[in-house]
């Protein structure tokens, strides 16, 4: 058995709901544990945490020795889930590989935001669940913000019911050009070529058709792709509804030279979306947003289909590193 203390401790902001904290937080109490006690102890508890992160929608790990991205490589491993590949997922950021399992999680600017989502819930293949890692703490800003998305829901459905039912009837779908060569100055700037896993443009169709997507090649090379229809509501095991989409990241930032956000996202029936419902659903997430503020070390599991998360503006240097689990985690 593993002799690792840890404790449950409260958070200043942590939000509290009949059944959950959020984000539930976890801390390390054995000042000389190693990187081995504590992979010991998260095969041990692997379950417990595992429903933990769906119950309250995020762990936030804290003071756990994991000193570098290697060590967070590890500590991921020993949860035995199953990967997600960064080069697999069809998301529209750029990003940098560090390990097999650890990437860079947005390499936009840091003047850009990066708005509430669920995380690739505008295609067909997303993942289960994200970890973050706090490698360099910015100086200042560059939390991220965390929302319930359950919660969120259930406001709008008292607030909004008739969008909600347009969206549970019709769905949603996403429209985004992607450039010819990778475009680092945007938060959407992977270029078709690394976005398809091709280099020619047959490549990219054969792919896009077997997803169910249309598309259109624009004259200076890019592809204009659109989604099938993907659902806007999801509803979890525990009957639990959220808002696992991407509306409000598409909305309110899906802007560069090549993107217009109002024409980025209509219902799966080509009708356009309610901007003041959106507006209000957006108004509703910020209310509802936990910044999680970051100190070096720490780690944060969040269950993709209960809570969003986005990345706040911020000065300095931030390195807040990624990695995705598989939506069938434990498949062999
Ligand atoms: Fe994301």
């Amino acid at each position: 058995m593993s002799t690792l203390k840890v404790s449950r401790p409260s958070l200043p902001g942590q939000q509290f709901y009949e059944g959950s904290v959020f984000p539930l937080v976890i801390t390390c109490d054995s000042p000389d544990a190693t990187l081995e006690d504590v992979k010991a102890w998260i095969q041990e508890n692997r379950d417990t945490l595992t429903e933990e992160a769906s119950v309250n929608g995020t762990i936030l790990f804290r003071d756990f020795p994991v000193p570098s991205v290697e060590a967070f490589d590890e500590f991921i491993q020993a949860f035995g889930y199953r990967n997600f590949k960064y080069e697999d997922s069809l998301s529209n950021a750029v990003r940098v590989v560090k390990t097999e399992r650890v990437f860079t999680a947005n390499e936009a600017p840091p003047n850009v935001t990066i708005f509430f989502h669920h995380e690739m819930a505008q295609t067909p293949v997303y993942p289960g669940k994200l970890m973050f890692y706090c490698e360099v703490a910015p100086e200042s800003g560059g939390a991220t913000p965390l929302c319930r998305s359950d919660v969120l829901y259930e406001r709008m459905q008292r607030e909004l019911p008739e969008f909600c039912r347009a969206c549970e009837e019709k769905g949603l779908k996403y429209t985004n050009v992607m450039p010819a060569a990778n475009d680092p100055t945007s938060g959407m700037g992977r270029s078709w070529q690394s976005t398809l896993a091709t280099e020619t443009k047959e490549g990219a169709e054969t792919r896009l058709a077997k997803l169910g997507y249309s598309w259109e090649w624009l004259d200076d090379g890019c592809l204009k792709a659109t989604t099938p229809v993907l659902p806007a509501v999801r509803e979890l095991p525990d009957g639990r509804k959220v808002f696992f989409n991407q509306l409000i990241a598409a909305y309110k930032g899906w802007k560069d030279t090549r993107n217009d956000p109002s024409k980025a996202i209509t219902h799966g029936d080509g009708t356009i979306l309610d901007r003041d419902a959106v507006l209000r659903a957006a108004d509703i997430a910020e209310e509802l947003a936990f910044d999680v503020p970051w100190q070096v070390g720490d780690v944060a599991l969040v269950d993709n289909y209960v809570a969003m998360h986005g990345r706040r503006t911020f000065t300095g240097t931030r390195r807040v590193l990624a990695s995705l689990v598989a939506a069938d985690e434990f498949a062999e």
